[in-house]
């Protein structure tokens, strides 16, 4: 296979061994590269994302800029925005020492139920694609390398190692393989990751499309790295396939691969080009001596950074109903700052704010601002700002907060001991929080495997009085002692067949009662024993990961009605619900959409005492609002990012616009979506081109909120809409008014239905959209590119792209189901 490059690459290949070459194809540990002295190669590091840069351990200490979950950065539709995030995180990843960033995710949004929905953009492939290009730029752009994943059809979690996708030729071309093209051709990622599922048959680390459509296809000259543990043979060595195996440094190549190139079964050109790829990468970040690397990132401000993140997240908040109240004709939002006197702050997210969803996905943010805390610290003293919980969310005993905790040495937290078979101690730490992931090492580079043990231990402190759960969660044995008695001795297993991330996750928990006064303090110690030293369950992984838990024993019917209380005698009552870390992660998908736990409830009675009520939905994916047309305003937040309070606040007081249009539709209730589980091993997307709106469109279906909806503090006329050519792409001139009192920006959004001919289309299909400002009154125009492939389609006979002739109409409008203006475009017979 060639690829473009310059002389000094291969001259560096050249110089090296068969063993040397076939040692820098599989990972050195989980998150590096071996360095390469003899080809000029240092240890290069990767990291998660993509709301944050998690870095090379899993700890509290090593904190990373929270930034907004991906479904929240589409929601901004801003490309602008999300490249200078991308900026923000090239800075994270720079400050941590981190060259490539496993991140953007841009898998789809085929069904809610998928667990990592929260961590991709949209059920659409162009907006999928557009948001993606852009946090690849700002990244790359600043000499930091980007990796979109998974490639391809990692739309759900459920058996993802081993589900065989089953999906038609047009449908992966057209839909989930769309936003990987864009990614590769218009943002020039340095890194691909393929998926643990197999597409059609074919396991994705040994597909053949990873040669044929990504590399020569569409000219990929960057790495193809495997999904972590996804590479399990020789054959994903074959020439043009996957470069790099990881973690490492144990993995299915290595002497193995050197073998079958000396035994004439894996030619060593495929090797070169693995080995150029990564030291094309190496030099693209300025990993290889002599080349400087193609940017440098610039240093971000930790105040600079909570600017951004503030406008960030109120840029991706969705304002999804605003009505008024009480027979006025004022929307109940934005809230007038001068007239309020008491704010009733409810929900279990109102203080435990959920920030970002579970899995690899997962940073350990410098601090997260509260709903309560951000209203708190916009309106007090002169409002008062009340809180209560309203019931519990979830049915886990929580971590204890790292608050009520004291170690020997007087800081906050719990000291650590790692222990081999023989009781030795073999390392120390001081621990600020509860709950602990380590990979391949733990502590000051402790092998993971000489850990027979891990022994915690603190001072807990009661808070308030009464019967406390506490207890463990993790796999493997747990003895819990409290004031020096034994309360729990107990081993804990997974559900047969789960995945591993579940063991980091939702972890299996147990707990026992043991009754404490406000005040007091017990000395508690956990000691783990992991099934097999350093193993999470069944897993291949050298991993370890467990909690400590502890929670006041809680009243749910109290709790109602001391927010109904609340909710009572106060101006506005903010109701903050959401998902738990049991709901919305990585390792499992959903089998409901429903709240967790009484919030429905909790809502339906704070706004049948106070109609004056917001709602904030705190979930990265679409949850069941059954109460929605009942309450005058809600506003979807997403998983926001470490400043979700604050931007809350500006939101709800009218300081900041909430920006954000749904990049998925909201389902009404849970008849007819797509499953994310594989019946026999296989997964069929029978649904084909008709995902997410399309389907609603095509089946008439009703939803909770169309694809696109989002209000804004202002409202807008669409005046007229007019198509220019010439040439391939098409230009949509679309002109609207703010008829509104405020400034506003509006997102024109275009869509093309057409041309009734006898290619099965859907009913109609986003094709560009674009922003403008204007201030009360004034009329803007909106220019928005609609290029030729958009009104394409994949012919599967031919195997390409073709052009279907024809009329088209394109239509804009705010939303995938209001759509006032229209023009016509003639798309010709190729002559
Ligand atoms: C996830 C990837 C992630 C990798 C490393 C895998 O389980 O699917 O998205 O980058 O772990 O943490």
């Amino acid at each position: 296979m060639t690829v473009h490059t310059d002389e000094d690459l291969p001259a560096r290949v050249g110089g090296l061994s068969l063993e040397q070459k076939v040692r820098l194809l599989t990972g050195a540990d989980s998150w590096s590269l071996h360095p390469e002295p003899a080809a000029g190669l240092r240890r290069l590091v990767v990291s998660d994302g993509p709301a944050g840069v998690r870095g090379e351990t899993w700890d509290e200490r090593d904190t990373s800029a929270n930034v907004p979950s991906p479904t929240a950065l589409a929601a901004t539709w801003d490309e602008a925005r999300i490249e200078r995030l991308g900026g923000l995180l090239a800075a994270e990843c720079r400050r941590k020492g981190v060259d490539v960033l496993l991140a953007p995710t841009v898998n789809l949004h085929r069904t809610p139920y998928g667990g990592r929905h929260f961590e991709c953009l949209s059920e659409d492939p162009l907006l999928t694609g557009r948001i993606g290009v852009a946090y690849v730029r700002g990244l790359q752009d600043h000499g930091v390398g980007a990796t979109v994943k998974h490639l391809v059809a990692n739309d759900q979690e459920t058996d993802r190692f081993t589900a065989d996708v089953r999906v038609d030729e047009r449908v992966l071309r057209e839909l989930y393989l769309a936003p990987f093209e864009a990614i590769v051709r218009d943002g020039r990622v340095w890194a691909v990751m393929a998926a643990y599922n197999g597409v059609n048959g074919t396991t994705m680390t040994e597909h053949p499309l990873v040669r044929d459509v990504l590399k020569q296809e569409w000219g990929f000259d960057g790495v193809v790295v495997s999904d972590w543990f996804a590479a399990r043979s020789l054959a994903a060595a074959g020439d043009g396939l996957l470069d790099l195996v990881m973690p490492g440094p144990t993995g299915p190549w290595g002497e193995a691969l050197v073998a079958a190139v000396r035994a004439g079964e894996v030619p060593e050109t495929a090797v070169d080009d693995k080995v150029l790829r990564v030291l094309r990468l190496a030099a693209r970040v300025g990993a290889l001596e002599g080349r400087p690397g193609t940017a440098e990132a610039r240093a971000w401000p930790a105040d600079e950074v909570a600017a951004e993140l503030r406008a960030t997240a109120a840029a991706g908040f969705v304002l999804a109903r605003n009505e008024p109240t009480g027979g006025g004709d004022v929307p109940l939002l934005p809230l007038d700052r001068a007239a309020l006197r008491r704010v009733a702050v409810l929900g279990p997210n109102a203080v435990v704010a959920r920030t970002l969803g579970g899995g690899s996905a997962t940073v350990f943010p410098p601090y997260t601002v509260s709903p309560l805390a951000g209203l708190r610290d916009a309106l007090a003293p002169d409002v008062a700002v009340e809180h209560a919980r309203g019931g519990r969310s979830s049915s886990r005993v929580p971590v204890v907060p790292r608050e009520l905790l004291r170690r020997g040495d007087g800081g906050q937290g719990v000291q650590v001991r790692y222990l081999a078979a023989d009781g030795t101690v073999l390392g120390t730490e001081e621990r600020a929080a509860a709950a602990f992931t380590w990979m391949t090492t733990v502590g000051d580079g402790i092998p993971i495997e000489r850990v027979a043990a891990v022994e915690v231990r603190t001072r807990l402190r009661a808070d308030r009085d009464g019967t406390h759960q506490v207890g463990a969660s993790g796999v493997g044995r747990f003895r819990v002692t409290v004031g020096g008695e034994v309360r729990l001795d107990t081993r804990l297993t997974l559900p047969r067949g789960a995945d591993v991330v579940e063991g980091i996750a939702r972890p299996p928990q147990e707990t026992a009662p043991v009754l404490l006064a406000a005040g007091e303090e017990v000395d508690l110690v956990v000691r783990h024993e992991p099934a097999a030293a350093g193993t999470l369950g069944d897993a291949p992984a050298p991993l370890l990961s467990f909690q400590v838990n502890a929670e006041l024993e809680a009243d749910d019917d109290a709790e109602l009605v001391e927010a109904v209380a609340l909710a009572r005698t106060a101006d506005v009552a903010v109701v903050v619900v959401g998902t738990t870390e049991e709901v919305e992660s990585e390792g499992f998908d959903r089998n409901s959409l429903a709240l967790p736990g009484r919030q429905d409830e909790l809502v339906r009675r704070v706004v049948a005492a106070n109609p004056r009520t917001v709602v904030v939905v705190n979930a990265g994916a679409p949850v069941l609002l059954p109460w929605a047309d009942d309450v005058p305003a809600v506003l979807l937040v997403w998983f926001p990012g470490q400043e979700f309070g604050n931007a809350l606040s500006d939101v709800l007081l009218g300081v900041t616009e909430p920006g954000g249009r749904t990049p998925v539709t909201w389902p009404a209730d849970e008849e007819g979506l797509p499953s994310p589980r594989p019946v026999d091993g296989r997964l069929s997307y029978d649904e084909g081109l008709f995902v997410g709106y399309r389907w609603y469109d095509a089946e008439g279906q009703r939803a909770r909120y169309r694809f696109g909806h989002g209000l804004g503090y202002t409202t807008w006329e669409y005046v007229s809409a007019e198509v220019a050519g010439p040439g391939d792409d098409a230009v949509v001139t679309v002109r609207v008014r703010n008829t509104g009192a405020r400034p506003g920006r509006e997102v024109v959004r275009v869509y093309a239905s057409g041309p009734d001919g006898a290619v099965e289309r859907p009913e109609r299909w986003l094709v560009g959209w674009a922003a403008v400002d204007a201030a009360p009154g004034a009329e803007v125009a909106a220019t928005v590119a609609v290029p030729a492939r958009a009104l394409q389609y994949w012919d599967p006979s031919a195997h390409r792209w073709a052009d279907e002739p024809g009329h088209f109409r394109l239509h804009a409008g705010p939303s995938s189901t209001f759509l006032p203006v229209d023009c016509g475009l003639d798309v010709r017979n190729p002559t």
